[in-house]
């Protein structure tokens, strides 16, 4: 099967983006959104190239030293990209390019100019505007670059803010993808099922896990795979995924596909031999248990913040049945006893980054930028993980048998009308239904 053919958004949408975007700003503005550029691996060899999101988004080009510029100025959008010319050797080494002639027609913009004219053109393009909005703090060397460039009378504005805001609303396109991101991921997990025996590296895991990704179309992870077994589940971002994986342990595997640029991000946790022990089992259950209250939880108009509560208790009263924890539930919520054993947070937006953007909080959303509270409300379009884990270190002072388990069950979900959907469930996460599609090998 070959799902690559419908790896794509319509024109018309990158261009709704950029209309939505002018609404936005006001009036005599400027707004400059910088592609990503290559990145060196090691001497003249690079990482694959990854376009930057904010820059995607509002053009849907995949080209490195790339700018784009909107303006307005008395209610007159315009459009103007700066772009690598042709050049026929460049292209001859190193792939194709769009080129500056093509770009207007392809791209949907108003002007199109080589990237070698940046500096002489910009000035022009900024006269005049009151205010220059610019994504700040995401590359130095650009925040160096606009405030060389901008005009006395202009106020520079960061840009993140609004189109932080627009991300976090996933269309009904963007949906039809991130659910093929969910699909794809959900594949490359039950592949790793089928494939975990003792005595096999973790790596060779990992690879069975991307030759799935890559099977369907998508061609890179969503951000570096973890296959942790045993104790090194209990590193949050293992990712050296160099160990043989042992009879009687848990694998912890964390991974998503990148499919058209829009992420999954999987993590299940489950036998390498395909049968939990007791142990592995009652923290298993723990967890499965939490992040099935969650799922019921995040729903339009709760918010993130409630569900990690319902969470926390429900990992406390575990700990203390099983007694890793020794006191009263509510005295050890307070004192926050739980942290040790669940330090990261129930979850984040999702899109075209795994840790997508977004303010988290209705008091950010509403001018208070130093809130860090979760509390945003969830409203229909937006997407975001659910990650409950419980890790219980080697080291920490508890029975012996619970020593070294550690275990995260995520899943992605999109909130809808109607309850949220969840995208990444072909997965099995039910011990019985593991056990059994393990048993199938
Ligand atoms: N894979 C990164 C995360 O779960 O947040
Ligand atoms: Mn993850
Ligand atoms: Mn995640």
């Amino acid at each position: 099967m070959d799902l690559a053919y419908m790896a794509a958004l319509p024109k018309q949408e990158f261009i709704e983006r950029r209309t939505t975007l002018f609404e936005r700003l006001g009036d005599n503005f400027a707004a400059i959104i910088f592609s990503a550029s290559e990145q060196t691996r090691s001497n003249d060899t690079a990482y694959p190239f990854r376009q930057d999101s904010y820059f995607w988004y509002l053009t849907g080009f995949n080209e490195p030293d790339s700018v784009l510029v909107l303006t307005r100025q008395n209610g007159q959008n315009q459009t103007a990209l700066f772009l690598r010319p042709n050049d026929p050797e460049m292209e001859t080494w190193n792939g194709r390019r769009l080129g500056v002639e093509n770009a207007p027609a392809t791209l949907n913009v108003d002007y199109a100019f080589s990237i070698e004219t940046l500096k002489d053109e910009l000035p022009a393009l900024l006269a005049n505007v009151e205010q220059i909005y610019h994504l700040q703090d995401l590359r130095e060397h650009n925040d160096t670059l606009m405030l060389a460039l901008l005009p006395p009378s202009a106020k520079l504005t960061n840009l993140r803010p609004h189109l932080d805001e627009m991300r976090l609303f996933k269309s009904p396109n963007e949906i039809r993808l991130m659910q093929q991101a969910g699909q794809i991921s959900a594949l490359g997990h039950i592949r790793a099922m089928r494939e975990t025996r003792p005595n096999r590296f973790e790596y060779e895991i990992e690879s069975e896990i991307l030759h799935e990704f890559n099977r369907f179309g998508a061609r890179y992870p969503s951000y570096n795979s973890i296959v942790a077994g045993g104790e090194n589940a209990c590193i949050l971002h293992y990712t050296e995924n160099d160990q043989p994986l042992k009879d009687g342990d848990l694998v912890l595997i964390d991974a998503g596909c990148e499919f058209a640029m829009y992420a999954g991000d999987i993590t299940r946790t489950f036998p390498v031999n395909g049968k939990f022990s007791q142990p592995q089992r009652e923290i298993y259950e723990i967890v499965l248990a939490a992040q099935k209250r969650a799922l019921e939880l995040l729903v339009v108009g709760n918010n993130i913040q409630q569900a990690n509560d319902e969470v926390v208790r429900i990992k406390v009263e575990g700990l203390v049945r099983l007694g890793i924890l020794q006191g009263d539930v509510d005295e050890l919520i307070a004192n926050n006893a739980h942290r040790e054993f669940y330090m990261h947070g129930l979850g984040h937006w999702l899109g075209l980054d795994v840790h997508d953007v977004g303010s988290y909080s209705n008091a950010t959303e509403n001018g208070d930028r130093n809130s860090k509270k979760r509390d945003r409300t969830l409203e229909v379009g937006m997407v975001l993980t659910v990650e409950p884990g419980l890790y219980i270190s080697p080291k920490s002072n508890v029975p012996e048998q619970y020593k070294g388990i550690g275990v995260r069950i995520e899943d992605n979900i999109l909130i809808t009308e109607y309850g949220n959907k969840n995208l990444t469930c072909a997965v099995p996460k039910e011990i019985e239904d593991i056990e059994r599609l393990m048993a199938e090998r």
